[in-house]
């Protein structure tokens, strides 16, 4: 229940109003001027809603009203005037007052007057939350190109996308292939039609069919009715056809023929649909090869790559990591509800130095890990796992001192060691120095 600081001179009308009030289920604290009113504001639990009179001893209402806006402008405050006294009302709604009370006034009209100041301030903080979550969405979909060779491909999607050509992403796993896909969808005429998004690896050679292509009442056991398959969802818009190298030879003819004519037949059905649906596919494999060993049709492959994209490894773009790594740092302290986190040098030194075997995955998940670890306001080496500065260009002695490198190395032979024995043996030193260093390093 909200908090309540009711303020005036009088203690009668502070009694009447406090019980006004506690009867509606609220916290009342009482004040007797606005010396008192703000030494309570100043102390926890944090005050939700300010009801006060105008004109007090020392320090006027008016006067507690702009301090108040000053130090939590959006503490709501109602100003209790004297009846007829319009031009106090005016300067007090002028000062930032949420609203007015007229006195004399009876319980019911306080009561109605404070929850409607509550309900008003609870849905805009509601509103404000709702609107950084929208935008930090749109930010972490937000496809970052801070290299001229990822914008120069960024320009090329563009340009795809306004067509309706069929595009091939190819990119080791993580380089973000579903992330541009997506993008692309977005930038083309079909935005406001659905994307709709299909794993070729994740299902039986059956169930992607059907899932794919739909199947009618009795198809098979189970088709219990008719069933539209991903394409008729993806009327109007774009398929994304994710791990197209997963793809068994029937299905692959089956899609070609889809891509020349854009006509199809559910799984057992007679009749042939039609769908205007953009295609786009993605794969980690190379499709070349997989024609080469007859796994992927040779027609198929030429349908699909129209435009390719190629997305580089990580490792072969490390310029972007500064950039990819503070829009991951910014996001993942939204998401855990932490403030503002920067990397130190060393840190990002070492991000820069490894080798990312997954891509830009692994790297939105070491920073998600240290922005959760970090403890203070930077994210340091020692919130990155071992891997990352295990690797041998990375933060590499010149960039630790003698203590952070003594850490990381008792880290490590504590991973490797039974027991706390034979840990201090590899070490060299004896098991009291160890576990005094465990200590010392938060490594226990
Ligand atoms: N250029 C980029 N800017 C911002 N975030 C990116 C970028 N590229 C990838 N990401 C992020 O990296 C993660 C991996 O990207 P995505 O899932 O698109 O990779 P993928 O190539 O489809 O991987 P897989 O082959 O495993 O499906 C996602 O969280 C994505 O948002
Ligand atoms: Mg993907």
């Amino acid at each position: 229940m909200a908090n309540i600081l009711v303020v005036d001179d009088d203690r009668n009308i502070r009694r009447m109003l406090a019980t006004a009030l506690e009867g509606a289920g609220y916290v009342v604290t009482e004040a007797a001027g606005a010396a008192q009113a703000l030494a309570r504001l100043g102390a926890a639990p944090a005050i939700d809603l300010v009801v006060t009179d105008v004109r007090m001893e020392n320090m006027d209402g008016m006067r507690l009203l702009e301090q108040i806006k000053q130090t939590r402008p959006a503490l709501p405050v109602i100003i209790m005037t004297a009846y007829g006294s319009i031009p106090a009302a005016v300067e007090a709604m002028r000062l930032g007052a949420y609203d007015y009370l007229p006195k004399p006034f009876s319980a019911q009209q306080i009561r109605q007057t404070v929850a409607r100041a509550l309900e008003i301030v609870s849905l805009k903080q509601e509103n404000r939350a709702l609107k950084s979550r929208l935008e930090r969405m749109a930010g972490i979909d937000r496809f970052l190109a801070s290299s001229p060779q990822t914008a120069a491909l960024l320009e090329v999607a563009a340009k795809a996308a306004a067509s309706d050509a069929t595009v091939l992403l190819t990119g080791e796993s993580g380089t973000g292939k579903s992330l541009l896909a997506r993008h692309i969808h977005q930038l083309s005429p079909r935005r406001s039609g659905p994307f709709v998004s299909v794993a070729c690896t994740t299902l039986s050679e059956h169930l992607l069919e059907s899932e794919l292509f739909g199947h009618v009442r009795g198809a098979f056991t189970g088709a219990i009715k008719d069933k539209p398959g991903r394409l008729e969802a993806a009327e109007g818009g774009t398929v994304f056809l994710d791990e197209i190298g997963d793809l068994s030879l029937a299905l692959q003819a089956k899609l070609l023929r889809f891509l020349q004519d854009k006509t199809f037949e559910r799984v057992g059905g007679s009749e042939t649909l039609h769908i205007d649906a953009r295609i786009i596919a993605a794969t980690n494999q190379d499709l070349e090869q997989l024609v080469r060993e007859k796994r992927l049709r040779e027609d198929l492959y030429y349908r699909i790559n129209v435009i390719e994209l190629r997305l580089p490894p990580l490792r072969a773009r490390p310029a972007e990591i500064p950039v990819l790594a503070a829009s991951f740092v910014e996001a993942a302290a939204a998401t855990h509800g932490k403030k503002a986190l920067e990397m130190t040098p060393e840190a990002l030194a070492a991000l820069t130095a490894y080798s990312w075997p997954g891509n830009i995955r692994e790297l939105r998940n070491v920073i998600e890990r240290a922005v959760v670890l970090s403890r203070g306001e930077k994210i340091t080496v020692n919130d990155l796992p071992d891997r990352i500065l295990a690797h041998p260009q990375a933060a590499g002695p010149r960039n630790l001192t003698l203590e952070q490198m003594e850490r990381r190395h008792i880290e490590f032979v504590l991973e490797q060691a039974m027991t706390l024995e034979e840990a201090a043996e590899m070490l060299g030193i004896n098991v009291a120095t160890l576990w005094r260093k465990r200590r010392r390093y938060g490594l226990e």
